[in-house]
C-alpha cells in the first residue's frame, strides 16, 4: 500500500463526520420527502396498494414523435422469451388483419446497419425495453411537461422568444 492511500485512511475518522449528515435514525420522523411517508426509518408502515393498470384500450397520444407509444392494454402473462414473443402474435405484419392491432412500424424491421429485414430486428425484439403499460398511480411530484405544440401556441408574452 503506498503512502498516499495510507494518509487518506488515517484522515478518515476526521473527514467522515464532516461529510455524513449528523442525524441519527431516531430523528428520521422529521424527514420530509415526496418519496416516503413522514415516518421514522425504524418504523415499518403498511405499504400502499399496488395501483391498477390502465387497460382501457385507448391509444395514448405521444409527447413527441419518436416516443415509443405506451401500452394501453393488459399484458399480464404475455410471454416474451427467447423462443416466444406473444406481442408479435398480434403486432407483427402478418397478424394485424386478424388482431386489428397497430403494426409495429418500419423502424422495428431495420437493423443497426440500416438494413431492412423481413422480420423484426433483434434490437427491437424485447418490446418492454421501450414500451410500458401505465398505472393509475399519481406521481409524487407534479409533472409540468408541455409538448412543443402547446409551447408554440402559447399566447405571446411580449418577451424575447428565441
Ligand atoms: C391479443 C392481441 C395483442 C397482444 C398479444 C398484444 N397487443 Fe398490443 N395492442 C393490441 C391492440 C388491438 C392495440 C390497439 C389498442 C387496444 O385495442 O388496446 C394494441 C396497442 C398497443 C400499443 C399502442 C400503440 C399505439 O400506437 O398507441 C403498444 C405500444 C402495444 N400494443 C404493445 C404491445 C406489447 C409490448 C405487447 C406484448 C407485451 C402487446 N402489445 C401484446 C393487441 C395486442
Ligand atoms: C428500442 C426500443 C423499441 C423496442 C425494443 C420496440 N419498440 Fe415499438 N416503438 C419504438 C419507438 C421509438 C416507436 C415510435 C417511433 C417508431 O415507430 O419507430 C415505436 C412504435 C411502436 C408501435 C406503433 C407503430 C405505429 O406505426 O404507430 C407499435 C405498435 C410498437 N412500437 C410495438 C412494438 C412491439 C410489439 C415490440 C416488440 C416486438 C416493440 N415495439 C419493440 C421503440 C421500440
Amino acid at each position: 500500500m503506498n503512502a498516499r492511500i495510507l494518509a487518506v485512511l488515517a484522515a478518515l475518522p476526521v473527514l467522515l463526520p464532516a461529510v455524513l449528515p449528523a442525524q441519527s435514525p431516531g430523528q428520521g420522523a422529521s424527514v420530509q420527502t415526496p418519496f416516503r411517508p413522514p415516518v421514522g426509518f425504524e418504523q415499518e408502515p403498511v405499504p400502499p396498494p399496488i395501483p391498477a393498470d390502465v387497460t382501457d384500450d385507448r391509444r395514448v397520444a405521444r409527447n413527441y414523435p419518436e416516443q415509443p407509444p405506451v401500452i394501453p392494454h393488459n399484458i399480464r402473462d404475455y410471454q416474451l422469451t427467447l423462443n416466444n414473443n406473444q406481442c408479435l402474435t398480434c403486432h407483427s405484419r402478418q397478424y394485424t388483419a386478424g388482431s386489428q392491432a397497430p403494426m409495429i412500424s418500419i423502424t422495428h424491421y431495420v437493423d443497426r446497419d440500416g438494413q431492412t429485414l423481413g422480420g423484426v430486428t433483434p434490437r427491437r425484439y424485447f418490446c418492454l425495453q421501450c414500451h410500458v403499460p401505465q398505472t393509475v398511480a399519481q406521481p409524487p411530484i407534479r409533472n409540468d411537461f408541455r409538448d412543443v405544440d402547446s409551447l408554440i401556441s402559447r399566447p405571446s408574452d411580449g418577451g424575447d422568444r428565441r
